[in-house]
């Protein structure tokens, strides 16, 4: 068992100054404003987890890898999802190693019940040796314990955590403020140097005022123009940089528009990158409508955004009527069925991500599966009934 010695203060701070977050992080390619660094400064100082939220790509998971990859530190990430149970969270036992060990030990179990003269004094013996099996050797840690656990300090990201139901909320709740984690049959485990905790949430639901409470909070919106244009820059798409800044001004148009997603800072640099493969030299709305595909994803966002396109690159350009002459045959994806009949004025709700249980999404953001594949539809992914039951009998037991 871990000594339970109280997490104390950060003797050697990895960041002098809120200027050397900044000089951190964009050593790794990650370009903050003094709001999110003096954020993430604070989060180095002040025992308190940081709680990002905003739209979908504005730089929240990413920041958590960037601060890993700023401070040397290990990134241990727990990816939330609907349904997940604590144990996915905090830690299960090895199923599988307690059996193979039982199967190669069946001679010694069976000299220790040779001689128990009934079915109950034979149970009351292996009982008595149960804590052979429900040892350190046999627990499968998960991130919460092995942020906890870990000799080096980590930096934790628990990702999407409004995805999470709110029972794993409360586990959550109660490790991040202690630091700590029982284990029954074990012990008590304290971090020896606290983690670096990070959570993002894209407000599918709200959170627990507790939870936001123990938290710094920062929203990530999309970035100034400037700062937008500093990322793409960075990001070296082969794009020039009046282009880039050009481009960048679209895409702020486009995000003005009632979209059901918002085209984010990735979908800058993927159209960046386009433009560039492409060798543009001029932006015109031919060369962007034939590409917007890249930053709009939904049939209906397409069409608005074709519409808008020509205002957008030449505001002196002469728009036709809206709906018309715009976007036939460049292929821009249509025919998404999920989109199709949205023909009322419940365009603006059912714009929006209706992702999660809650249907409240505020950011239009159509999720996606994270930690499989970006490409993967948002399906909440079930559980099923055998998760989290890996240990003998029904399961942890919780003493907190
Ligand atoms: N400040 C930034 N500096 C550099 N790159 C950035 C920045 N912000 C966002 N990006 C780029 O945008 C991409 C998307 O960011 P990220 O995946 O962190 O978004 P997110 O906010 O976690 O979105 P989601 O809610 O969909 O998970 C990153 O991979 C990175 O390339
Ligand atoms: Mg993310």
């Amino acid at each position: 068992m871990t000594e339970t010695v109280p997490a104390t203060e950060d003797p050697d701070p990895p960041f002098a100054s809120v200027d050397a977050v900044v000089d951190a992080l964009r050593e790794q390619g990650y370009i903050a404003d003094t709001r999110l660094a003096t954020t993430v400064f604070l989060l180095t100082r002040l025992d308190k987890p940081l709680l990002l939220e905003g739209p979908a790509g504005v730089g929240k998971t990413e920041l958590a890898k960037m601060l890993a990859l700023a401070t040397g530190r290990r990134l241990l990430r727990l990816q939330c999802y609907e349904g997940q149970d604590e144990t996915k969270a905090l830690y299960e036992w090895d199923y599988g190693k307690q059996l193979m060990y039982t199967q190669i030990l069946r001679e010694k179990i069976g000299q220790v019940v040779e001689d128990a003269p009934d079915l109950t004094a034979a149970v009351e013996r292996i009982g008595e040796n149960e804590s052979v099996f429900f040892s350190e050797r046999f627990l499968a840690p998960r991130p919460l314990l092995e942020a906890i656990r870990s000799p080096e300090p980590v930096v934790l990201l628990i990702d999407e955590v409004d995805r999470a139901d709110e029972a794993l909320e409360a586990v959550l709740l109660e490790t991040l403020g202690e630091f700590q984690i029982s284990i029954p049959e074990i012990g008590t485990f304290t971090a020896e140097q606290r983690p670096y905790v990070l959570l993002t949430s894209n407000n599918t639901r709200d959170l627990a005022a507790a939870l936001k409470r123990r938290c710094l909070h920062l929203f990530l919106d999309y970035p100034e123009a400037a700062r937008e244009l500093e990322i793409v820059r960075s990001k070296k798409t082969g794009l020039s940089d009046s282009l880039a800044e050009e481009l960048v001004g679209v895409v702020r148009g486009l995000r003005e528009l009632e979209l059901r997603k918002a085209p984010s800072i990735s979908e800058t640099i993927d159209w960046a990158r386009t433009l560039a493969v492409l060798g543009v030299e001029e932006l015109n709305s031919q060369i962007l409508s034939d590409t917007v595909s890249v930053v709009v994803k939904y049939d209906k966002d397409v069409k608005k955004a074709l519409d808008a396109l020509p205002r957008l690159v030449d505001p002196n350009a002469v728009v036709e009527e809206p709906g018309h002459g715009h976007g036939h045959g460049h292929g821009h994806g249509h025919g998404h069925s999920d989109d199709d009949g949205d023909v009322d004025g419940s365009g603006v709700r059912s714009a929006k991500d209706t992702a999660g249980r809650h249907g409240e999404g505020v950011y239009g953001t159509p999720k996606y599966a994270k930690g499989t594949d970006k490409d993967a539809p948002a399906t909440p992914r079930t559980v099923t009934s055998s998760q989290g039951s890996r240990s003998f009998g029904l399961g942890r037991k919780r003493a907190l």
